[in-house]
């Protein structure tokens, strides 16, 4: 897997969530590559790493990250996301912004022109959930209960529909300011550095963020 090569020796590495960071975590075990830990973004991430003997490490005491690696529900040209499919967005913008590399991976399904055709999930604590359901509709969405067991942090996840995200980095801050929001799912204040693309023929193309002015 591409995202492999990035992988340095012992260094420490933030892994995220979900069905593609699962396939990279299995092949990193099977590279030989040691790192010399991982903070993981979830609960079946950490399992996932110790069922092949690699140390979880506590964020508290790992400090600053080199890379995070995970993947992603939608990526736009900026490569700004939207993440949060599998319910980890809180501890994965966590990682990502503690890391000073992000790389996503993504098959080519996951790239989008303009954000927002995937409902954007937001983390909500549960006294909050109908405020803050009533503050996304003023915003111009759709908000959804998703139904299941409660985020790692104990929390619940609103999936809003209808947002057309022409201005991510200002509706990630407006999401984030409604008290009772743990946080939203757009990437976009950090979005990725560098992001994978599978296409269906095999190929995967590299695309890297702009710098900033
Ligand atoms: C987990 O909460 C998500 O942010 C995932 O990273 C995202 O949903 C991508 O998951 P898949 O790789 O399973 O599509």
């Amino acid at each position: 897997m591409a995202a492999l090569e990035y992988v340095q020796n012992d260094s420490l590495l933030g892994v995220g969530t979900g069905s593609t960071v699962n396939v990279f975590i299995d092949a990193l075990a099977a590279s030989g590559t040691r790192i010399g830990g991982a903070v993981a973004s979830s609960i079946a991430t950490a399992e996932r790493l110790q069922s092949h003997g690699i140390e979880v490490l506590d964020l508290n005491l790992a400090g600053q990250l080199e890379l995070y690696i995970d993947g992603a529900d939608e990526s736009d040209p900026g490569l700004r996301l939207i993440k949060g499919g599998g319910g980890a967005l809180t501890r994965e913008k966590i990682i990502a912004s503690a890391s000073r590399e992000f790389i996503c991976i993504v098959d080519q399904s996951k790239q989008v022109e303009v954000l927002g055709e995937f409902p954007l999930p937001v983390e909500v604590i549960p006294m909050a959930r109908s405020f803050v359901a009533r503050e996304i509709v003023r915003l111009g969405a759709d908000p959804e209960y998703r139904e299941g067991p409660a985020t790692d942090n104990g929390n619940i996840i609103l999936d809003c529909h209808g947002f057309s995200i022409t201005d991510p980095i200002g509706l990630e801050a407006a999401i984030n300011a409604i008290p009772g929001v743990v946080t939203n799912g757009l990437f976009a204040a950090r979005g990725a550095d560098l992001l994978l693309v599978g296409h269906d023929n095999g190929d995967v193309e590299t695309l890297k963020a702009a710098a900033a002015d």
